[in-house]
């Protein structure tokens, strides 16, 4: 894997851009229009750059900078639940990971830096111009990561495509499910799950976290656990001292995990 390809930029702000070195001038949004081989010539890691009327700093093309820099279309899922869930689910190196629908592969870049170059990925969305972001994501950690897993994508809704998901790996370690709609897949993929291995699902809503629930357990899967986390931001105080930051409490999503025994 080459990391010249890509150069990840932050402004003060904390955005952050991820620009694919190309040679000739391109428009980049956000950024205007400049060569990027060019300009970002003899620029290192930590350096600072003018593009127009914005200072960057160059950073390397770690996880959350490759996040935040993301082509964005469906909603995705954070670091907050994204953490838990390859926690909670012990993806790491060697496992087959079962995940639909990639959206715009927020979670998926969690697991694919969680499987590291010993894991199998496969992803299902039946979008299409959902599924070219998130493989353009992908594409991008892809070309930047020393180690990437084994990736197979699947096109279709995952409930009609247990034959192909099974083709590629016969069972799971882990399935994790961001779909408006869990029980038909739940019903659908139970059985590609391995022995010990757990299916989570990513339910924004409670009638979709009960829906859930009840078609775990009919699929004969145990729940282990069902809940919401709750992430509140601490910041320095005008005056002195620390405490929570102004601004929203927000709710992302209830979170699901369930084990097959
Ligand atoms: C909220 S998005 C997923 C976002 C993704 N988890 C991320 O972090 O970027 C939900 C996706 O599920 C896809 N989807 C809907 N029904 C599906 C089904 N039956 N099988 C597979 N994917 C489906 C949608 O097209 C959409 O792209």
């Amino acid at each position: 894997m080459s990391s010249e390809q890509w150069a990840v930029l932050i402004e003060e702000s904390g955005k952050v851009h991820v620009v694919e070195l190309t040679s000739g001038t391109v428009k980049i949004k956000g950024l205007g229009v400049f060569d990027p081989q060019a300009t970002l010539d003899g620029i290192s890691i930590g350096d600072t750059v003018t593009i127009g009327q914005k200072e960057l700093r160059r950073l390397p093309p770690r996880l959350p900078e490759l996040s935040k820099g993301m082509l964005r279309r469906a909603q995705t899922i954070s670091a907050k639940d994204a953490g838990f869930f390859v926690a909670r689910l012990g993806i790491g190196s060697g496992d087959a990971v079962l995940e639909a629908g990639i959206g715009s592969a927020g979670l998926s870049l969690h697991i694919a830096r969680a499987l590291g170059g010993t894991g199998i990925h496969t992803t299902v969305e039946p979008r299409q111009e959902h599924a070219e972001v998130g493989l353009e994501n992908l594409r991008r950690a892809k070309s930047v990561w020393q180690e990437f897993p084994q990736h197979h994508h699947v096109e279709g809704r995952i409930e009609d495509s247990t034959d192909a998901i099974k083709a590629i790996h016969s069972t799971y370690d882990a399935i994790i499910l961001d779909l408006p709609d869990h029980p038909p897949a739940i019903a659908a993929v139970a059985e590609c799950l391995s022995k010990g291995g757990r299916l989570a699902c990513y339910c924004p809503v409670t009638s979709q976290l009960e829906a859930a629930w009840e078609a775990c357990e009919s699929a004969g899967l145990q729940v282990e656990w069902a809940g919401e986390l709750m992430e509140r931001e601490w910041g320095r105080a005008s005056r002195g001292g620390m405490r929570p930051v102004n601004g929203p409490f927000g709710h992302t999503a209830f979170l699901l995990v369930a084990q097959r025994l």
